[in-house]
């Protein structure tokens, strides 16, 4: 384990050359990983399919990972959470050669980092204003949504255009069909009618805070579905969330200049964020809105 001032790798490193790296965030809950049992099967599901050898099996990845939480704690305030990020490449690169061949041990970075709430805060007051990128998600025929991976650029595209429409908004891509994607963090749910809709995992991640919303769903007895869902739907919707690992649920009430629904936050966010809040023992929006309170004095 080494200090962030003494982590280097290659500038030849294929993470930096190809982007060739696949990823997990997990965060913690008054300190505890949540599901990182989860997140450590999807990316060795990730590792798997992109033929990368991370150099351990996913019991050893597990250890280790918990050693560097352990490491960490001291740089956590006891109101504050962490991030529990994996980066891992296929290792050295070689300009101009064979790609596909993995030349060394392959580059795993573990690393923790404070959980920074305070750009979504005010969204679990107000809910935020979602917009679609002109960009589309690179089709699953192209590369496979499910592989969490670290060649970001497409979803930065498609951000910088959504935030030219609005600087405060959260990104919706769309696939080449038209049907709603996924953020470039998060995945997207409508509710209409009392049921929960959400895209198929066909053109995105199969969100581990996505899964969470459905056995949440599923324990509340609120119907759910995976449907193809078009712009119509959520224009059309009564209430209209993200969720992403950081956050969990990101309530938003305007879509593309619109209001969703009565434009404000809707009871079944509520519950589902309430719901998600007693499960981990802290109030998930309070949390975030206290982070930017003390912002204001000495975060
Ligand atoms: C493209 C994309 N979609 C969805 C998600 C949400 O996944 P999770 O709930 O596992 O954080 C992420 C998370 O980083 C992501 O990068």
């Amino acid at each position: 384990m080494v200090l962030e001032s003494e982590a280097l790798i290659s500038i030849f490193d294929s993470a930096v050359m190809l982007g060739d790296t696949v990823t997990e965030s997990t965060r913690t809950f008054s300190h505890r990983p949540f599901k990182l049992e989860q997140h450590i099967d999807r990316l060795f599901k990730s590792l798997k399919v992109t033929r990368i050898d991370p150099g351990c099996d996913a019991q050893q990845m597990l250890r280790i990972t918990l050693d560097v939480l352990d490491a960490n704690r001291s740089c956590m305030t006891q109101e504050d959470d962490c991030w529990l990020v994996h980066n891992i490449s296929r290792g050295r690169s070689i300009a101009g050669a064979d790609p596909t061949i993995q030349r060394s041990h392959a580059t795993v970075m573990i690393f923790t980092q404070p959980l920074d709430l305070r750009s979504w805060a005010r969204f679990y007051e107000v809910g935020c204003h979602a917009v679609t990128a002109m960009s589309r998600i690179i089709p699953p025929q192209s590369l496979d949504a499910r592989i969490k991976n670290r060649s970001r650029m497409a979803y930065t595209l498609a951000e910088i255009e959504v935030k030219l429409v609005d600087p405060q908004a959260q990104g919706i891509i769309l696939d080449v069909n038209g049907f709603v994607a996924e953020n470039k963090g998060g995945n997207i749910f409508a509710i209409t009618n009392g049921t929960l809709r959400t895209p198929r995992s066909t053109n995105c991640l199969e969100g581990v805070s996505r899964d969470t919303v459905l056995e949440l769903a599923h324990q509340l007895a609120i119907p759910i579905a995976e449907a193809d869902l078009l712009p119509y739907d959520l224009y059309t919707a009564d209430e209209l969330f993200f969720t992403s690992t950081p956050y969990c649920i990101l309530p938003a009430t305007k879509f593309n200049g619109l209001p969703v629904g009565d434009g404000k936050i809707g009871p079944i966010t509520r519950k589902l964020l309430a719901a998600w809040s007693e499960l981990v023992g802290v109030d998930i929006a309070a949390q975030a809105i206290d982070q930017l309170h003390r912002a204001a004095t000495d975060y």
